[in-house]
């Protein structure tokens, strides 16, 4: 074991109690968990490990932090195995969720389940425990729908919104259009989050996200696309692209994302009841074509595309403005995306032996 023991950290609104990550072994909440053990707090990890692969994540976190990270394998569905975690807890940080469009369109039940129940068990556990809890949920930009009503224009590789306005991105304040039975449920655990902290005085707050990518990312077809097309040109297997490819996202390293949410919790006084748009912005906003000419760059072969017909809920544009975030919290995204993808690229051949190493150093924000 190499359990990293660094001075006393700071204390959280919930003194020395610990920090508790639901979807711990998850591609951003394992992220998550590393950067508060790495600064010494301790860590509960809630997770099912349903996810395939997460499983490494969390014996990669014990083997590096040995005690101080304390997994939990349970399910958010169940409030009675949860609850004595929440009640305990000294800040929440809600990521463990059914995080697939495709699936929810499968088995809207089961996802409404995990993603709507599973967030109110958890909203009620840190209620019944008359403690004054942080609650960080991870939300999604599918709340605001597919966005169809917004004009676009089709260039050579990209779409680009006819309005000058939406080309700076969306803010908060777009109206709420839930769409897919995932758009629901995340959206529904959206607003009871936020309706927490008015009707109950917790102190809460949700990040919307864009496209998250790096490392630790158990990227597949249905979610994780930018280290699913990664995974898939290290392997020289092909890719399929659903729509044109001309999609446009604003990608952002999991290491932004992971600084964000921890400038929400230090400023959650102020910040109760908000909700803020967390993805790449502007600068990093790439159409998946882009995205695989720098695929193409990195592994020095052309990826291997099968097209598909474009799926359900999906959008042609969607670019995060994150002015609110920078002006109330100070937040920027610090990696650009071409210096993310090969951050990736590499742990994927470092760690997961899909090539050569080429560089030893993480990427932090
Ligand atoms: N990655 C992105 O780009 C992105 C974008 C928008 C929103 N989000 C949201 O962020 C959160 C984290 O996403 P991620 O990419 O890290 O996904 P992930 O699948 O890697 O992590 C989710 C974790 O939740 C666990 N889990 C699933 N069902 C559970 C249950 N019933 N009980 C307990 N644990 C359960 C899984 O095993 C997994 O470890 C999710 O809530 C997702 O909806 C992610």
């Amino acid at each position: 074991m190499t359990a990293a023991s660094p001075s006393e950290p700071p204390a959280l609104a919930g003194g020395g109690r610990p920090v508790v990550i639901t979807g711990g072994s998850g591609f951003i909440g394992c992220n998550l968990a590393e950067s508060f053990l790495r600064d010494g707090y301790d860590v509960v990890v809630l997770d099912n490990l349903s996810r395939p692969g997460v499983g490494q994540n969390l014996e990669w976190l014990k083997f590096e932090f040995g005690e101080r990270i304390r997994p939990v394998i349970a399910d958010i569905r169940d409030p009675q195995a949860c609850r004595s975690i929440f009640e305990d807890a000294g800040a929440v940080f809600h990521l463990a969720a059914q995080t697939a469009v495709t699936t929810s369109l499968d088995d809207p039940l089961g996802d409404f389940a995990v993603n709507a129940q599973g967030t109110l068990n958890l909203l009620e556990a840190v209620r019944a425990s008359g403690r004054t809890i942080p609650v960080i949920f991870a939300s999604t930009n599918k709340v605001y729908g597919a966005l169809e009503d917004l004009e676009m224009i089709e260039l050579e590789d990209r779409y680009v919104p006819a309005s000058p306005e939406i080309r700076q991105g969306i803010g908060e304040d777009r109206k709420l259009d839930f769409c897919t039975p995932y758009g629901c449920s995340k959206g529904v655990a959206d607003q009871y989050v936020l309706d927490y902290a008015k009707s109950f005085g917790i102190p809460t707050a949700v990040l919307r996200m864009s496209c998250i990518y790096g490392p630790h990312q158990y990227g597949t077809e249905d979610q994780g696309w930018v280290a699913h097309f990664l995974i898939r040109a290290l392997q020289g297997e092909p890719i399929s692209i659903y729509g044109n490819g001309k999609q446009v996202r604003d990608v952002l390293h999991v290491a932004d994302a992971v600084a964000a949410y921890r400038a929400v919790l230090e400023n959650i006084d102020a910040v109760t009841g908000r909700v803020f748009n967390l993805g790449g912005g502007v600068q990093n906003a790439v159409s998946l074509r882009l995205v695989l000419q720098e695929i193409r760059r990195i592994t020095g072969a052309e990826p291997l595309i099968g097209w598909g017909d474009w799926r359900a809920g999906d959008q042609y544009y969607f670019v995060a403005d994150t002015t609110r975030l920078q002006r109330e919290l100070g937040w920027t995204a610090k990696i650009g995306w071409r210096e993310g993808l090969r951050d990736l690229a590499d742990w994927l051949r470092r760690e997961r032996g899909l090539g050569r190493p080429q560089r030893e150093e993480r990427l932090t924000a």
